[in-house]
């Protein structure tokens, strides 16, 4: 192997290794509230009407930002453009936690988005650790 070849193998192996971890380093989970200690936390009974309030309007019927819908259980585990943003079990994983918590690396990311007027409606601790609370149980 000559010296030329190997010093580019390793220089893409190092750039496909920062490119990688970037995303996910930047978001900080240490920050995110714990998830609520609530039982038996369902979509139908506890999640959907968080959502139907702050979500459907822009991923819901009328609606498909990102490609995602989540006026369905089905729905919301199928995700949008980026794939699944729910992990069942892992919540802390979850891109759709790390939305609502708004510690996304890119502040466009963040859910609901700020609005034209500057206003932003933050979910709060309790909504984001009951969404927390249902993922870590399974998602049902
Ligand atoms: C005013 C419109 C609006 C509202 C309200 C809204 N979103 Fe979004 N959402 C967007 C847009 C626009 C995108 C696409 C962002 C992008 O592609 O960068 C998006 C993308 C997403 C994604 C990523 C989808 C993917 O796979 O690419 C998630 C997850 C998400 N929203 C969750 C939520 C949740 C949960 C709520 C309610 C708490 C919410 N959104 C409320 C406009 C909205």
């Amino acid at each position: 192997m000559t010296n030329k070849f190997l010093t580019f193998t390793l220089a893409s192996a190092f750039s496909l290794a920062v490119f990688s971890a970037s995303a996910a380093d930047k978001v900080d989970t240490s920050k995110l509230p714990p998830a609520s200690d609530k039982k038996d936390v369902t979509y139908e009974k506890d999640i959907k009407p968080i959502f139907e309030k702050s979500c459907f309007k822009c991923h819901g019927p009328e609606k498909q930002k990102g490609k995602l819908r989540l006026d369905s259980l089905a729905a919301t585990l199928k995700g949008g453009e980026e794939g699944p943003n729910v992990i069942k079990g892992k919540s802390a994983e979850s891109t759709l936690v790390h939305a609502v918590a708004r510690i996304t690396a890119d502040e466009e990311a963040a859910m609901p988005p700020k609005k034209k007027d500057g206003t932003v409606e933050i979910m709060s601790k309790e909504q984001v650790g009951l969404i927390r609370a249902w993922i870590d149980q399974g998602a049902k």
